[in-house]
């Protein structure tokens, strides 16, 4: 079956961010010239995926405002005869097709996969968190997709981590299938040091099967007393095969300020008019350090 749809959760407060994230939501946060919700759905959209579906909560109203027609702002500046802008602000609107669904309570990222079980409905889908940003050459979500394709089972995009840091993520442990893919045997989130020595860690990307929904209900709170997509994960892979993929490109944690500024940095470097005086900026600045 084809992924047409993708969950996007931006429903989180953005703590690790205050004091930036106070008044405007984490997604908000401009990486370069956009800000970063704009990458994931744009990377959505390079992996032919035909429907987003926010996870929002109250205070987020910007990002739904960001992928809408403004029709003041479009008439004043085509007035003032920016059209090159306009252009540019219709291109970030029509991009593509979004719903929103409310998340009321916040009990954690697997309740807020939950809360779009009627807008999904019985189809494979892609969830995105918008906090890890993927500069790679395929999108990561199209990698992810031409394996489905393959496998029709539910993924997991990885990457390995240092070994002090796995009890940061959800971490997997499996049995290389090919290349780049394992098949998950276990998945814990956010393990005590001693717990497993995989440091294979779950970074936000998902493919996943409808069955999910029905084991999310299921799921009483676990790790930080919420209820975590990757216990849910636990009793899906129990049943059925499931794959995590070592995917091609970089992958930047947004979400803090350390990886936030790594990744202007790269986003920076790569940016088609940017890229070039930003590269000369920073070995002269790297020159002084
Ligand atoms: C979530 C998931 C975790 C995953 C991580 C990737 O955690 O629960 O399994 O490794 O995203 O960014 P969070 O970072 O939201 O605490």
């Amino acid at each position: 079956m084809k992924i047409r749809k993708a969950v996007i959760p931006v429903a989180g407060l953005g703590t690790r961010f205050l004091p930036a994230t106070k008044a405007i939501p984490k997604e908000m946060l401009t990486v370069v010239d956009r800000p970063t919700i704009q990458y994931i759905v744009e990377e959505v959209v390079a992996s032919g995926i035909e429907q987003v579906i926010l996870v929002t909560s109250e205070g987020k109203s910007a990002i739904e405002n960001h992928f809408d027609y403004d029709f003041e702002l479009d008439t004043i500046l085509k007035m003032k005869k920016k059209d090159r802008m306009a252009e540019e602000l219709n291109h970030v609107s029509n991009l593509i097709d979004i719903v929103s669904v409310r998340q009321k309570k916040p009990l954690g990222l697997g309740h807020a996969i939950w809360s779009t079980r009627d807008v999904v409905g019985d189809e494979p889908f892609a969830v995105l968190l918008g906090d890890d940003l993927v500069l790679s050459d395929q999108p990561c979500c199209q990698q992810m997709i031409a394996l489905f394709d393959v496998v029709q089972e539910s993924i997991v995009a990885v990457q390995r981590v240092p070994m002090d840091q796995t009890g940061n993520y959800g971490i997997v442990e499996g049995k290389p299938y090919n290349d780049r893919t394992y098949e998950i045997n276990k998945m814990i989130e956010k393990p005590a040091p001693g717990i497993t020595d995989s440091n294979m860690a779950i970074i936000g990307r998902y493919i996943l099967l409808p069955e999910i929904f029905s084991l999310l209900e299921q799921t009483r709170p676990g790790h930080g007393g919420e209820i975590q997509l990757t216990d849910a994960l636990l009793k899906l892979s129990q049943q059925r095969a499931m794959y995590a993929y070592e995917f091609q490109g970089t992958r930047f944690d947004a979400g803090d300020k350390l990886g936030y500024l790594k990744a202007i940095v790269a986003f920076g470097l790569r940016h088609s008019e940017l890229g070039e005086p930003f590269r000369k900026h920073l070995k002269q600045v790297s020159e002084n350090l």
